[in-house]
C-alpha cells in the first residue's frame, strides 16, 4: 500500500476517538482506502492534558503549522474559528485534503473554504459537522443529486431534544432536564448555543446550502430557542396530539409576489405524535427529507458523542484517501473478501 500521512488537529472527545480508530483499525482502513493511513501526529494545546484515550505520547505536538506541512490529509477537530480556519487554508494551499467536524466554521466560512479547496483540486469534507454519526450531507449532495429536494426537517441538536423529551415524557422541569443533559455531555461548553438555537441554526445553514445548492448565511436563518417553552405548553401540545421539538427547517418556498426561494429557520415546532420525528427520543437526532421523486426519507441516529462523531470523520477520511490511489479500491462498494461467509446454523433467530 501507498502511505498517506494524516495530521490530526485537536484531541478532545472526538479527536481522541479518531486517533484510536486510525491506530486500531489500520489494516481494515488500508483495505478500504487502498492506502495505509499513518497518523503523523496530533496537534494539541497542552501535551500532558488528560485524554479520553491512552495514546502514544510521541504523537503529540504543539506545533500545528509544522504538522500540517507535508500531510496528505488533515483532520481538523479543534473547533472554533481561529486558528482552525488558517490551518485549514494552509493545508489546502499545500495540496492536502481536509476533513473537519467544525460546524461553526463551516456555517460561517464554508463557501470560502470550499472555493480554496476547489482552486487546488483538494477535497474538503465535513459530514460530522451536522448530526454527527448520521450520514446526511453525502446523501443530500450525492445520492439525491438527481432529485429535487423540497424540504428538509431536522432534529439536529441532541441536548435540546433531550431536554424537551424529558419535560414531555417524564415531567422534568426545564432546569432538571438541562442538568441531566449537561451530565451526559450533550451541551456545548456555552449551553446558550444549544438552548437559544445557535447550534441548530449553524446546522440548518449547512443543510440548506447543500440541499438547495445556494449559499445560505447563518444570519439569514430565523432562530428561536427553547428557553421560553413551559411545562404547560408541552402539556397542552400533548393533549392536542402533538409534541414540541426544536426543528431546523430548510425549504423551497414561493413568496407572496411569486419569487421562488429558500427559507431556513429554527424554532420549537408542533409535530403530530404519529410523525416519525415525534418518536426521536432523548439526545438522538433525525433528518427528514422530502424530495420530488424520492418522496419522504428519514435519517436517524446519534447526533453527538466522541465515537459517534468519529465514525463520520473516518468515513470522510477513507473517502479522501481513495482519491489519492490510482487503481485502488476507488469505487466505494467494491468487494475485498474481508470476511468468510458463515452457515445459517451460526445465527440466532431471536432479534
Ligand atoms: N451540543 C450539540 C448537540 C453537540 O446538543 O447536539 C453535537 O453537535
Amino acid at each position: 500500500y501507498r502511505d498517506l500521512r494524516v495530521a490530526l488537529l485537536g484531541c478532545g472527545s472526538v479527536g481522541a476517538q479518531v486517533a484510536r480508530l486510525i491506530l486500531e483499525h489500520g489494516d481494515e482502513l488500508a483495505a478500504r482506502a487502498g492506502a495505509r493511513l499513518t497518523l503523523a501526529g496530533i496537534a494539541v494545546r497542552a501535551i500532558d492534558a488528560p485524554r479520553d484515550v491512552d495514546l502514544p505520547r510521541d504523537l503529540f505536538t504543539t506545533d500545528a503549522e509544522r504538522l500540517v506541512q507535508g500531510a496528505d490529509i488533515v483532520i481538523e477537530l479543534m473547533g472554533g474559528i481561529e486558528p482552525a480556519k488558517s490551518l485549514i487554508l494552509q493545508a489546502l494551499q499545500g495540496g492536502a485534503d481536509v476533513v473537519t467536524a467544525n460546524k461553526a466554521l463551516i456555517a460561517a466560512h464554508g463557501p470560502e473554504l470550499a472555493e480554496a479547496a476547489e482552486q487546488v483540486g483538494a477535497q474538503l469534507s465535513y459530514e460530522a459537522a451536522v448530526a454527527a454519526a448520521i450520514p446526511i450531507l453525502r446523501p443530500l449532495r450525492e445520492s439525491l443529486a438527481g432529485d429535487h429536494i423540497t424540504r428538509v426537517l431536522g432534529i439536529v441538536n441532541g441536548s435540546t431534544n433531550y431536554i424537551l423529551d424529558r419535560m414531555d415524557r417524564f415531567g422534568d422541569s426545564a432546569e432538571d432536564a438541562a442538568r441531566l443533559a449537561s451530565e451526559l455531555g450533550y451541551l456545548e461548553a456555552d449551553p446558550t448555543l444549544d438552548v437559544e438555537g445557535y447550534d441548530a441554526a449553524q446546522k440548518a445553514t449547512i443543510l440548506a446550502s447543500i440541499a438547495f445548492h445556494t449559499e445560505v448565511p447563518v444570519d439569514a436563518v430565523y432562530r428561536e430557542g427553547i428557553t421560553k417553552i413551559t411545562a404547560a405548553q408541552i402539556d397542552a401540545a400533548k393533549h392536542a396530539g402533538y409534541v414540541i421539538k426544536l426543528l431546523a427547517i430548510a425549504e423551497r418556498i414561493t413568496s407572496a409576489d411569486g419569487t421562488d426561494g429558500v427559507s431556513a429557520r429554527v424554532y420549537p415546532a408542533l409535530i403530530e405524535r404519529d410523525h416519525p420525528l415525534a418518536v426521536v427520543y432523548g439526545g438522538k437526532n433525525a433528518v427528514f427529507v422530502e424530495a420530488e421523486a424520492a418522496g419522504e426519507l428519514m435519517f436517524y441516529g446519534a447526533g453527538a458523542g466522541g465515537a459517534e462523531t468519529a465514525s463520520a470523520v473516518l468515513g470522510d477520511l477513507v473517502s479522501a484517501a481513495r482519491r489519492h490511489v490510482v487503481g485502488g479500491p476507488g469505487i466505494p462498494g467494491s468487494l475485498h473478501a474481508e470476511l468468510p461467509i458463515l452457515p445459517v446454523s451460526e445465527v440466532s433467530t431471536a432479534y
